[in-house]
């Protein structure tokens, strides 16, 4: 039974994560700082599968406390998901983003060589590709980085093509999500963010839940096929079970790897507001708003590679993304917290 050390796996895309780790018997190992998330994902993720994995609270980038989790456990893989996501946030306080996101990277890959831990998958972002020429995007696509965010994405894939150009035995993986939305069909995991959703699929299901009046529709004049914006939603059910192919691929000596996670699917924002209708059974109010800034029309991935390579196939769609949000939202109209 191999062991995965799992950093922010008590977050939205870790917690599904650890739950498909488990279901393929991996040994998971949790980190998380309950920063952006709960101690009640652990109680949750037992109940989905029997088993409650071994949890450290604790900051990645304190090395004397991370450093313990690699002294009590002998670990084969990392899935590294800890850092700070929101977008607007980085460009408020970048320097909160860049030693968060960096210094846990860094303080990571210095206690994967002490110990010698040589497979590492990392989760980075579609937004290094910021707005492409064409679509779908490939993996060979230049960088277009537009915010803080997504600088600190690029520059720690950066130094993970430093690394493992350096050290041949490193296997390493970089995974470019796109827009993971959904939960897991239990409705007992899902996501639950702070304060009012910057995302849309949080967004609207807070409005189907009552929480929030209506949907804001940032632009309806894009060159798109409604005039909204076109991204690529992938089943955060789906993304989960990449992680486990890739590490497949890692423990076979792989060597650096790079990918896209999506669907190869675009939909528009009322595509997702009319799935998220038939999926609650009733109409869900929405205004046109002017576009926010430094949004994209339309983005959505090729798929091409992570299917010849891995065998990655998504199995959801939008309709089903949108029935287990609206499944974990209205089981959990206050998130994690009673
Ligand atoms: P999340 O905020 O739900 O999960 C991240 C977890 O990391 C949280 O539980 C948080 O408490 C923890 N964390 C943050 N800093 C930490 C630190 N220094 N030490 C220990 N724990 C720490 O986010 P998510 O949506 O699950 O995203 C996971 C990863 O995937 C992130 O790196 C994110 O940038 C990336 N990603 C997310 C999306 C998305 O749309 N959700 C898209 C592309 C990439
Ligand atoms: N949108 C609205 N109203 C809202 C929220 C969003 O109309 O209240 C629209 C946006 O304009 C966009 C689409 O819905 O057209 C999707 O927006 P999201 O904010 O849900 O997602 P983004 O594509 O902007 O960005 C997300 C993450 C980024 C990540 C990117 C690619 O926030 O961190 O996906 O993975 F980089």
């Amino acid at each position: 039974m191999k062991t995965i050390l799992v950093t922010g796996g008590m977050g939205y895309i870790g917690s599904h994560t650890v739950v498909e780790l488990i279901n393929k018997k991996y040994n998971v190992i949790i980190v998380d700082n309950l920063s952006n998330s709960s101690v009640e994902v652990l109680n949750r993720i037992e109940k989905i599968t029997s088993i409650k994995p071994k949890f450290y609270e604790l900051d990645c980038c304190n090395i004397n406390d991370f450093k313990k989790v690699f002294i009590e456990n002998k670990i084969d893989g990392v899935i590294h998901f800890a850092g700070y996501k929101a977008v607007g946030e980085g460009e408020k306080v970048p320097l909160k983003y860049y030693d968060n996101n960096l210094i846990s990277f860094i303080t990571l890959l210095k206690l994967m060589e002490e110990y010698k831990v040589n497979n590492l998958v990392f989760s980075s972002s579609a937004t290094v590709y910021g707005q492409p020429d064409t679509n779908p995007i490939k993996e060979d696509f230049p960088f277009r980085v537009v915010n803080t965010y997504g600088r600190t994405k690029l520059m720690i894939e950066d130094m993970i093509r430093d690394y493992t150009k350096a050290n041949p035995n490193f296997n390493a993986a970089i995974l470019r999500y796109f827009n993971p939305i959904g939960a897991h069909s239990s409705g007992l995991i899902g996501e639950d963010p702070n304060g009012i959703p910057n995302n849309l699929a949080p967004y609207i299901s807070q409005v189907a839940v009552g929480k929030l009046e209506k949907l804001g529709v940032f632009g309806n004049d894009y060159d798109t096929k409604d005039g909204t914006g076109v991204r690529d939603y992938i089943h955060v059910v789906d993304l989960a079970y990449g992680h486990v192919l890739v590490l497949d691929k890692l423990f076979t000596n792989s060597g650096l790897v790079t990918y896209n996670l999506g669907t190869g699917v675009g939909c528009s924002v009322f595509d997702v507001l009319h799935a998220f209708e038939k999926a609650c059974g009733f109409t869900i109010p929405y205004e046109i708003k002017p576009r926010r800034a430094g949004d994209v029309a339309i983005y959505y991935a090729s798929p091409e590679k992570a299917y010849k390579e891995l065998g990655f196939k998504t199995k959801y769609d939008i309709f089903d993304m949108a029935k287990d949000s609206w499944n974990w939202q209205k089981n959990n109209p206050n998130g994690y917290k009673k």
